[in-house]
């Protein structure tokens, strides 16, 4: 088995991370959820100040973005957990308000510059599935294996409403929808990497496929390239 890069692209809650954690277990390779990253940024900025509900300062952001320093580690359940600078910051950036954050952070040129940097970094060795919206166009053009992933939003809002009740959180279904709606937009027409299928990249929809099914597929694809 050669090692190869898998980059999956695709809106707000389809299920990329679901599907690139299941691969990543199964070969034995990293597992780079880029949309932490950019919830990481967010979240530092909320807590410096730089960021309320319609601004953010992005001189202070500028000043202090390679102080910004995320990394995952794998925690007892398995699972892996998101920390920024040594702090466990997991389950904070899973809000929506720190999604939303990420949304309009993500929009800015230099914080994507700095993590398309760190993320490149982290794929050197290959051996890496990485997830996010602009994987198999900016961060790894070359990438052996490319999932272009699409589902309804309806069925995403469904999906991401049941994950943040599961987790405590007390929010509506319409709420949830609206959110997604909105996120859909500016990530597909902002100016800095907006979400784009890659020409190469393989076109996935999985709003009627069950987990074991899309599990199975990406694991299909992955052998037709690796070996
Ligand atoms: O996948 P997610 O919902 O955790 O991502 C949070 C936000 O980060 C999303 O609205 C868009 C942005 N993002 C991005 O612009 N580029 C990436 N590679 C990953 C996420």
């Amino acid at each position: 088995m050669k090692k190869i890069i898998v980059a999956i692209d695709g809106l707000s809650s389809c299920g990329k991370s679901t599907m690139a954690k299941d691969l990543a277990k199964h070969v034995g390779y990293i597992y780079v959820d880029t949309g932490a990253m950019y919830r990481a940024v967010a979240l530092f900025a909320i807590k410096n100040g730089w960021m309320t509900d319609d601004y953010i300062d992005e001189v202070e952001l500028k000043r202090h973005i390679r102080n910004i320093k995320i990394n995952f580690q794998t925690n007892d359940e398995g699972t892996q957990d998101t920390y920024l600078n040594g702090e466990n910051v997991e389950k904070e950036i899973r809000s929506l308000e720190v999604g939303n954050g990420a949304s309009r952070i993500s929009t800015i040129g230099f914080v994507r510059e700095e993590l398309v940097r760190q993320q490149q970094a982290m794929g050197v060795e290959k051996g890496i599935v990485m997830d996010g919206r602009d994987i198999g166009t900016v961060v790894f053009p070359n990438a052996e294996l490319k999932i272009f992933l699409t589902s309804s939003p309806k069925i995403r809002a469904q999906r991401r409403y049941d994950e943040l009740i599961a987790k405590g959180e007390k929010v509506n279904f319409e709420e949830v929808l609206a959110n997604i709606r909105e996120r859909d937009e500016r990530d597909s027409n902002r100016k800095e990497s907006p979400l784009r299928k890659a020409e190469d990249a393989i076109e996935i929809d999985n709003s009627h496929l069950n987990i074991e099914e899309q599990n199975e597929l990406l694991r299909t694809l992955f052998r037709e390239k690796a070996f």
